[in-house]
């Protein structure tokens, strides 16, 4: 195993990602952990990560001496790499010019960390990387027994090697994926340096997970707030395999969701599962706070509060309850800790990031906060939850209540939910065909997938206008439904998604003839920015 002692750094945890990838396991712990703990740890190989300090600030972190002299392979990054110089007899200072993002570092000699891996060659034969950086300060001398491996005009020594004692430092962000060969590199010192074996898989995180849930809780009792969605569903999977019924789930279903979604929730947690889930169906209450609202966010507030309204009365009512679970995800700790002076401007308020108040008095349990995105999904595989509900387009917190614009009434949810479902089933049930790839509308390679996974998020919304058509001899006046299909790998720009017109004409005739009181379908072809995903 390798052991990664944290300076701080934002991107700490995209080391553990990265390693994971590799299937090697690794544990991230704070670096100011005792001598005792790194040499009993029985690590293959050690790596400090970067940190928001300043090594000439005198006073600032330092690894326990333990790390040097434990006889195995060590990679500083950035931070890392400077206290490493420092420790080791080498000096560091404050650079004159700062160097932060985008950079090509040339690579010396032939270390046995970058053998073989780099970018391009220049024409003086200089092997290059394309890195990421971010730093102030540089080493300015290094220690004793190290040679360069790397440099950049403005930064020296951007690497440093002693072979001897396998001691790498880096002041470039491997983890990050704008480093080309990060992986590369990460792996070669986690496997080819440190030996360390690759067969750590997803099955493993649930084994320790459950050890470190058990640990935690004891024999008291956690309540979870079950959304439907990818992170409570999996966190609910997990925490149940750990403590049983000492898991209550509540289902708050606000009426703004999907068809048959609460069915399904129910069908698969407690019944297949087993979970002990509370339904409670508040749509009456939702619904009648939100009579006569049109603004968007005063909508998105209202349904936020009265579902942490409902919420806390239903918890109130578990006496015993101890613990409160949230499925929160790494992304998310990150995004809340840039709610500083700096965070991005709130373009929406999304009422379930920020989480629930805590009047409730309970402790958190976060068994997820370690994780991305597509870990989460691979671990709710691992659970045993169906591929179709882990794979699942994200789904706003306030449902179909930001996807009928203006006023909500029960009566557009239901034609909105019946024509939402007949675009995701025709989405899901077409697969890209050769002729689609020879039309640009997809890669060779997406042949054979469905639209489904080929888009990001797909939705209907509902436009409370009525327009004039025709139907047999009749004339219809009735609503509109928009079709959304987007393309994005973040979520904070999109492409519209270029849906083969077969299958576009195939979910409009049937909405239309399927769903009476909408006699108009009508594609949404606006990209983010400047239009958003929601509607609303
Ligand atoms: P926009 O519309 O801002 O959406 O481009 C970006 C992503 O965020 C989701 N979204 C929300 N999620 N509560 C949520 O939990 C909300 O109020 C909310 N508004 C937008 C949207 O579905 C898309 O995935």
């Amino acid at each position: 195993k390798i052991l990664i002692l944290d300076f701080g750094s934002q991107v700490t945890q995209l080391i553990a990602r990265r390693i994971r990838e590799a299937h090697v396991f690794c544990e991230i712990h704070p670096y100011d952990v005792s001598e005792d703990f790194v040499r009993n740890y029985g690590a293959k190989g050690i790596i400090l990560s970067g940190g928001p300090n300043s090594v000439i600030d005198g006073d600032t972190p330092r690894a326990p001496q333990a790390v040097f002299e434990a006889g195995v392979p060590v990679l500083g990054i950035c931070y890392g790499m400077q206290t490493m110089a420092e420790q080791l007899g080498g000096a560091c200072e404050n650079g004159t010019i700062r160097e932060f993002g985008y950079a090509e570092i040339r690579a010396h000699g032939h270390t046995e960390l970058l053998r073989d891996i780099e970018d391009f060659v220049t024409p003086e034969g200089h092997g290059m990387l394309k890195v990421w950086m971010s730093h102030g300060d540089k080493v300015q001398k290094m220690p004793e027994g190290f040679k360069l491996m790397a440099s950049t005009p403005a930064c020296p020594v951007a690497g440093m090697a002693d072979e001897t004692r396998r001691f790498y430092g880096v002041q470039f962000h491997p983890e990050v994926t704008h480093t080309v060969q990060g992986k590369a590199l990460l792996e070669r010192f986690v496997v080819g340096i440190c030996g360390a074996r690759q067969d750590w898989v997803m099955g493993d995180y649930i084994t320790e997970a459950v050890e470190n849930i058990r640990k935690q809780v004891g024999d008291e009792e956690v309540i979870l707030g079950l959304s439907g969605g990818v992170d409570s569903s999996v966190a609910a999977a997990l925490i149940h395999r750990a403590i049983g019924d000492q898991l209550t789930c509540v289902f708050v279903d606000h009426g703004l969701l999907r068809l048959d979604e609460g069915q399904k929730v129910m069908d698969m947690f407690a019944r297949n599962l087993g979970v002990k889930v509370i339904q409670v169906d508040a749509s009456d209450a939702f619904l009648g706070k939100l009579a006569g609202v049109t603004d968007p966010e005063r909508k998105r507030k209202i349904i936020g509060a009265e579902f942490v309204e409902v919420f806390q009365a239903e918890s109130g009512k578990l006496k015993s309850a101890k613990w409160l679970a949230q499925g929160t995800i790494y992304p998310d700790v990150i995004e809340s800790a840039g709610k500083g002076k700096n965070a991005a401007h709130a373009i929406k308020s999304h009422h379930n990031v920020g989480g629930l108040p805590d009047t409730l008095h309970l402790k958190l349990l976060e068994p997820l906060t370690e994780l991305f995105k597509d870990e989460v999904r691979e671990l709710g595989v691992a659970l045993g939850l169906p591929r179709e509900m882990v794979y699942r387009h994200p789904f706003p917190g306030p449902g179909l209540g930001v996807r009928i614009l203006g006023e909500v009434k029960s009566e557009y949810a239901d034609l909105l939910r019946r024509a939402d479902d007949i675009f995701i089933s025709e989405l899901r049930d077409t697969v890209a065909s050769a002729h689609d790839a020879a039309a640009g509308l997809c890669t060779a390679e997406d042949i054979g997938k469905s639209w489904y996974d080929l888009t990001s998020q797909a939705f209907a919304v509902f436009l409370p206008v009525k327009s004039v058509g025709v139907m047999g001899d009749g004339r219809t006046y009735d609503y509109v439904v928009a079709l959304r299909a987007v393309q994005t790998t973040d979520f904070m720009t999109a492409h519209w998604a270029h849906l083969p017109h077969e299958l576009l004409g195939t979910v409009s005739n049937r909405i239309i003839n399927e769903v009476r009181g909408i006699n108009r379908v009508v594609y949404d072809i606006s990209g983010k920015p400047p239009a958003t995903i929601e509607w609303e």
